[in-house]
């Protein structure tokens, strides 16, 4: 495996490869990415090439957000990638990827990039699919695998991806999870052992907020509100807990529709995020 850090060097390495399964990360890597690397070689094959990218895209964060703080773990990441039959880390400087301030982006629309995350993080959506974008018109993969833990970040670049009539197949990895419940995230590490513990209510929740659905509750407004207020009980500050479309992340209209639940909550200073579907 070879770690690259420039754009040239990898287009060089790259080239006459025409199977190329890519999972783009901003690093501090988990099982959740090494199962999404793992599904890039099954789709690409021994002989294709799989490429991982490891950068901490200043672009989707708020100032007020863990920017600074966000772990670079590179030497660790790299032995990871390595044993999960990885052959490119990507890991280009902010130099690299944004030589000037990057004035063209991708603005996805506000009815799928506003709602949910968009509305708690402004412009996270727009971060994240420039450097997607970006990161795709250098890597060139034949597939990309996103996982379904950032479930409204697949759903934009799934429709990046048909929109812009990029030549990409798109994969989802299934969120994995501990023994317990708890959604890996590079941002779990931030949590202590007691948080830890309690981290494993947000997906309790969803549980709960299914099940209420599922005996046949329709008063979804206040199905959400008990499950905001559980949360608040014991601590935690949601920024939403809702049951929608899985197609639209709309709310349900109609019976038998597929759905998804989804949350986002801080517990002390960590924002964590899951979902479950429906
Ligand atoms: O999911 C992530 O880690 C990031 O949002 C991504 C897709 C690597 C873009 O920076």
């Amino acid at each position: 495996m070879k770690v690259i850090h420039t754009i040239g060097e990898l287009r060089q390495a790259l080239a006459g490869q025409a199977a190329r399964g890519f999972v783009p990360t901003m690093g501090n890597l988990h099982d959740g990415h090494l199962a999404l690397v793992r599904q890039a070689r099954e789709a690409v094959g021994p002989q294709g090439a799989v490429i991982a990218s490891i950068f901490v895209n200043r672009l989707q964060f708020a100032p007020n957000e863990d920017f600074d703080q966000y772990p670079r773990t590179l030497a660790r990441d790299a032995e990871l990638l390595e044993a999960a039959s990885c052959d490119f880390v990507f890991a280009p400087s902010e130099q690299e990827l944004y030589p000037e301030p990057q004035g063209y982006k991708v603005t996805p629309p506000a009815a799928l990039a506003d709602i949910l995350e968009g509305h708690f993080r402004p412009g996270f959506f727009t971060g994240v699919a420039t450097v997607v974008h970006k990161l795709f018109n250098i890597v060139q993969p034949s597939v990309a695998v996103f996982g379904k833990k950032d479930y409204q970040q697949l759903m934009v670049i799934r429709r990046m991806v048909a929109q812009m009539a990029l030549p990409i197949e798109i994969q989802a990895g299934e969120t994995a999870r501990s023994d317990e419940g708890l959604a890996l995230s590079s941002r779990n590490g931030y949590l202590s052992a007691e948080e830890k513990e309690e981290a494993l209510r947000l997906s309790r929740t969803l549980k709960a907020l299914i099940a209420g659905w599922q005996s046949g509750r329709r008063d979804l407004a206040a199905l959400e509100a008990e499950a905001t207020s559980h949360l608040q009980a014991h601590g935690w500050a949601p920024d939403y807990v809702c049951l929608r479309r899985r197609h639209d992340l709309g709310a349900p209209q109609a019976e038998g529709e597929p759905l998804v639940a989804l949350a986002a909550a801080r517990l002390g200073k960590t924002r964590l995020i899951d979902n479950l579907e429906v």
